[in-house]
Parts: C-alpha cells; structure tokens; sequence
C-alpha cells in the first residue's frame, strides 16, 4: 500500500495556502509534546486552518485519506490529550488561528468565540463588555476555548458557576466526515432532541472538532473579597467553607485548599511568593467572594465570618488583600503550586473529586496509603475543596531518583484510586482521561457505560480518525 501521506500534505497545502501546514521539524516540535513532557509523538505536519470551512476540508481531506488527526488548542493537556502518537501517522490539527471573538452581547449575557481565542482573551472580551465569563483555569493564557470545552475544564470557579459544559449555549463543530454542524444558538431554553452541544463538550476530541461556542456570562462583579488562611485541619478547611455559604451562599467566588506541603514548595522555589501570615501552617484556605451588587458589604462579611471562625478556633490567622496586587499576590501562592512541585523534582498527579463533605476524610485515608506504599513520599493535596476536586499529587521522596519514581505512577495512582473509590469519587474530576487514564475507564466506566460511549464513538467517528488513542481503552 503506498504511502497516503505525502499526496494528503499537498492537497492540505493546495487548499489552505502555505500558512496552513507546518512540515518542518524545528517548527512542529512545539506540537508534538505535551508541557508535562510526559509524551513526545513524531507527526508529519500540523495543519493550521484559518476557519471553521478550512477545518470541515482539512477533516474531509484526511477521512478521505484515512490518516488519523489530533486537535489540539493551547496544548496544555493534563493527561496528553492533545498529543500524537509516536508512529509518524497522526496530524495534529491546531485550531489557533480560529481566534477571532465574534460577538459579545451584554442583553442577552452571551459571548461568541472561535476555537482559538485563549481563555484570557475571552475573559477580557467579556469583561470590556461589563461581563464576566465565569471560568478560571491556571493555564487560561495559553489554553483555548475549543480546548477548555473539549475537555469541559474546572477550574476555581466551578464552586459558583459550575464547569465549562455549564456556559455552553451552542458550538459549531466539524464533524469526522467533515460535515459543520452550526448550533451557535444563544437560547437558554432549546428542547429539541439530544442536547449535542454536550456530547462534543467532554469528549476531548474524540467525536468532532469544535470550532465556535456561545458561551453563558453573568455580571461583571462590582466587589471582590479575597483572603488567605491558616486553618487548623483540612475538616476545619470544610467547616470554614460551611459558614461562608451559610453567611451568604451566592458570594463564594473560589475556595481553593493547600496543604503546608504544597505552599512551602512555591515559597522555596517561586521568586517572590512569600507568606502573609505570622507563621507557617499545615493547612490553608484561599477564598475569594465577589458580587454584582454594589452595596453587598462584602468586605464586612469576610471578616464576621473570619472572626468568629478564628474565636473558635478553625482559623489560626489570616490575611485579606488590601488592593488588587495584594490579590494577585494570595492567588499566586495557589497557582504557582504545579510549577512549584515540578521544580522540587517529580511528581504524580491525581485529579480525583469526592462529594465535598468527603474531603478531609479522604485527604488522610490517601495520605496514609501513600505513606504506607512509599516511605518518604511527599503528598501535596490542593486545590478545589468548594466542589470536591483535590489535587491529590505526589512529589518523589527527598533524594530519591526521579525516574525511579516516574515508573511507579501506576502504583501510586491505583494506591490513591482506591481511596477515592472507597470516598465514591472520580478518578478524573477536571484534567480529562486523554493518553494518560484510558487504562482506567474498564475498571471505573466498564459495563454499560463504557458500552454506551465506545456505540456514540462508532456511529459518529466510525472510521476513528479523531483523536485515536485518547479516552477509550
Ligand atoms: C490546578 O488546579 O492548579 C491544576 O488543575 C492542578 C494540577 O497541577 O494538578
Ligand atoms: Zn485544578
């Protein structure tokens, strides 16, 4: 059988104009690892469309050829989802330069945008227009929007607004036959059939290629509170959380856990980040209230319950940002987390989600089994406590070789899963499944549900030219 690829590169070519396909090494190097470094594929090209009817040819092209295709946004998959394989016959299909914002409609509080426009830019789209776009991600100055909802991303604001798929209005997507299914309907009500839109939201990829959404704003908010405390336990974390939604349940903007762990890490290693606070702790809270209203009294709000919470002995201390750099300065102490850890040497994720009441409990229960599988293991659990999303990563014992610790990431992630099982939680809860966890669907999604979503793959992708090797086994 002779090669389909070298008449496909010129067909791409003559179709897209030379800006559309990079074939050159030095030029798709940037393509063709994830930022974690955890794959490195080899691809013959990224082809580079300028719209959504160059996507539709660049996909009838490739099914036509039978060559497999990897959309990829801002390339920051968590777990190599956006990543070619190392066998040379996969194109990677970037989707940058669909970054054009196409409307912003602050009446019907919905914004339009193309696939490649970066979460940063959208949020400041939105925000020009008085708005806010209710997602936050730490890698929303790279990650685009066709990425973020491929992969229906998390982040810190899902504890309020809920995760990507909750903004979706419509999308328009390519389809693997390179049909465009325009559904860029800005309803909030639309009861006409299967809802679509969230079957592309979440499959990474794996059904069509999203190339413009609708997407939900809200409000821009007119207040925001944002304090940093050291909290006496990882339950007192959980308790702290209850009195701010008891005090006012709409306020709660993000509420991010981080252990002594992992904030000693970015003080170590961050240039910059120091503590605002009298003395290091084993636990802290970041928590951020914003609202709308201008006389909400937020500020006065955070510190009654503040107060009360240090009286009884939850809070240890706390600091409120005085201006917006002060702000940004607290939120960098829980961004700066994964840099952090990957400059203390190596480390396994785990992106794993309980009910929210379950989250001390699980924090120690995995904190023990990782401890009794490894000595000398250092667990670093942060991140979304208001949704139940923790970060439960582990960072290699001091000394230890990081290779050595690398190839045990299937132990160390089973050790933590089962905990998470016993919690009744979610061996993913906001990084996907890409390459790294496909392993894993049999065990958590096997029988019907697995069933289910390989009969979906087969009748939309039949010939399995989208994204090959990513979330089904
Ligand atoms: C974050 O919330 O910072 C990332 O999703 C976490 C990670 O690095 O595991
Ligand atoms: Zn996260």
């Amino acid at each position: 059988m002779t090669d389909p690829i070298p008449a496909l590169l010129d067909a791409l070519r003559a179709a897209l104009g030379p800006a559309g396909l990079l074939t050159d090494p030095a030029d798709t190097a940037g393509y063709v690892e994830d930022w974690r470094r955890l794959y490195r594929g080899r691809t013959p090209a990224v082809v580079r469309p300028a719209d959504a009817a160059q996507v539709a040819e660049t996909i009838r092209l490739c099914a036509a050829a039978g060559v497999p295709v990897v959309p990829q946004g801002g390339n920051t998959s968590m777990v190599g989802g956006a990543t070619p394989d190392a066998g040379g016959g996969q194109l990677v299909l970037s989707l940058a330069r669909l970054n054009r914002v196409r409307a912003v409609d602050p009446r019907d509080l919905t914004m339009t945008v193309e696939a490649g426009v970066t979460l940063k830019a959208a949020q400041e789209a939105a925000a020009a227009a008085g708005c806010l776009l209710g997602l936050s991600i730490g890698s929303e100055g790279s990650a685009q929007i066709g990425g973020v909802l491929a992969t229906n991303a998390g982040g810190n604001n899902t504890v309020r607004y809920g995760n990507a798929r909750d903004l979706v209005l419509g999308l328009e997507v390519v389809l693997a036959d390179g049909q465009v299914w325009n559904g860029l309907r800005r309803l909030r009500k639309d009861n006409t059939g299967y809802a679509l839109r969230q079957l592309f939201v979440g499959s990474e990829g794996t059904l069509g290629v999203i190339t413009a959404a609708v997407l939900k704003l809200v409000r821009a908010p007119k207040e925001t509170a944002v304090a940093l405390c050291a909290v006496a336990s990882a339950e007192a974390a959980l308790d702290l959380f209850g009195r701010f939604q008891a005090h006012d349940p709409g306020a709660v903007m993000a509420f991010e856990y981080m252990s002594g762990t992992g904030l000693g890490f970015v003080l170590k290693h961050i240039p910059g980040a120091s503590l605002p606070l009298a003395a290091p702790a084993d636990h802290y809270v970041l928590v951020e209230l914003a609202t709308p209203r201008p006389d909400a009294g937020l500020r006065a709000g955070l510190e009654t319950v503040l107060e009360s919470a240090l009286e009884d002995g939850l809070v240890l201390d706390a600091a409120i940002a005085e201006s917006e750099a002060q702000r940004a300065a607290l939120w960098r102490l829980r961004e700066e987390h994964s840099e952090a850890q990957k400059r203390e040497g190596a480390s396994v994720k785990n992106d794993v989600s309980v009910p929210v009441s379950a989250v001390p409990g699980f924090i120690a229960a995995a904190t023990e089994a990782c401890a009794a599988l490894m000595p000398g293991i250092r667990a670093v659990p942060f991140g979304h406590l208001g949704d139940g999303n923790i970060h439960f990563n582990l960072e290699q014992p001091e000394g230890a070789d990081p290779a050595w610790f690398l190839a045990q990431d299937h132990a160390i992630m089973d050790t933590v899963n089962a905990v998470v099982r016993r919690f009744d939680g979610s061996f993913s809860a906001e990084h996907g499944v890409g390459r790294l966890k496909p392993y894993m669907m049999p065990e958590w999604r096997g029988g019907a549900e697995l069933d289910a979503m390989r009969r979906i793959k087969a009748a939309l992708d039949p010939a399995g030219i989208l994204n090959p090797g990513k979330v089904l086994p």
